[in-house]
């Protein structure tokens, strides 16, 4: 069954800590924090500040997403800040394994995100220092954006290239935009171990049902 990773992107800011609190309640296994600097992408989100304040309220492992042209400085800065998962776009690094190892040495565990059309040849030469995959269902920036088809025959080569690795340590394979009950099948059964959903699950009327419905997906 996939492991499902509310994106509070999507979240009531106004309620934002009731929010966090109320998903991991309803059975969230990790909180998606988006991270976006206005670069890399046009829109603007959260600093570190988010995922201390994250770190306050829950339990639940975060899994934080930076869309950010300068990784670099930031990822080590998100790790410190508490988060257990930090992935940077490989669009946006040219010194992957820096970044990489930074993230690690500063105490987190290391992603890798793929815009929908960046092939996925840049994972096999990270893939020692890779914790987490994460492939984009849409192109970043916005919640509530129409599924790409195109990633889901990405996740199937990826999901068989990391078959191939030693089974000591599981590196993870995250889906994140477009997620639903429509298209969440499709990727579990074509490997996908994470999903990450923001306006389906936060515009759900009831989050228990709605993360239930995404983690049966694929069986
Ligand atoms: C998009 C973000 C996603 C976003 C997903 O740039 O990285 O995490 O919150 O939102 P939905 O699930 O609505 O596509
Ligand atoms: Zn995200």
């Amino acid at each position: 069954m996939p492991l499902i990773a509310p994106s509070i992107l999507s979240a009531d800011y106004g309620r934002l800590t009731q929010e966090i609190e109320a998903m991991e309640a309803a059975g969230a296994d990790w909180i998606h924090i988006d991270i976006m600097d206005g670069h890399f992408v046009p829109n603007l989100t959260f600093g570190p500040w988010m995922v201390e304040l994250a770190k306050k309220k829950t339990s639940l492992p975060l899994d934080v997403h930076l869309m950010v042209t300068d990784p670099v400085t930031y990822g080590p800065v998100f790790a410190r800040a508490g988060a257990d998962y930090v992935s940077v776009h490989a669009e946006a690094a040219p010194h992957l394994h820096r970044v990489l190892c930074s993230i690690k040495e500063a105490g987190a565990k290391a992603g890798l995100a793929l815009n929908p059309l960046t092939h996925p040849c840049f994972l096999e030469q990270a893939l020692d220092l890779l914790d987490l995959v994460v492939l984009m269902g849409v192109n970043p920036g916005w919640p509530g954006q129409d599924f790409i088809p195109q990633t889901l025959t990405k996740t199937a080569q990826v999901a068989s290239l990391l078959s191939g690795l030693k089974p000591d340590r599981p590196i993870f394979l995250e889906i994140d935009g477009g997620v639903t009950d429509l298209s969440a099948p499709a990727l579990v059964r074509a490997g996908a171990t994470v999903l990450v959903s923001g306006s389906y699950l936060f515009r759900s009327p009831d989050y228990s049902l709605a993360i239930a419905c995404l983690r049966r997906a694929g069986r």
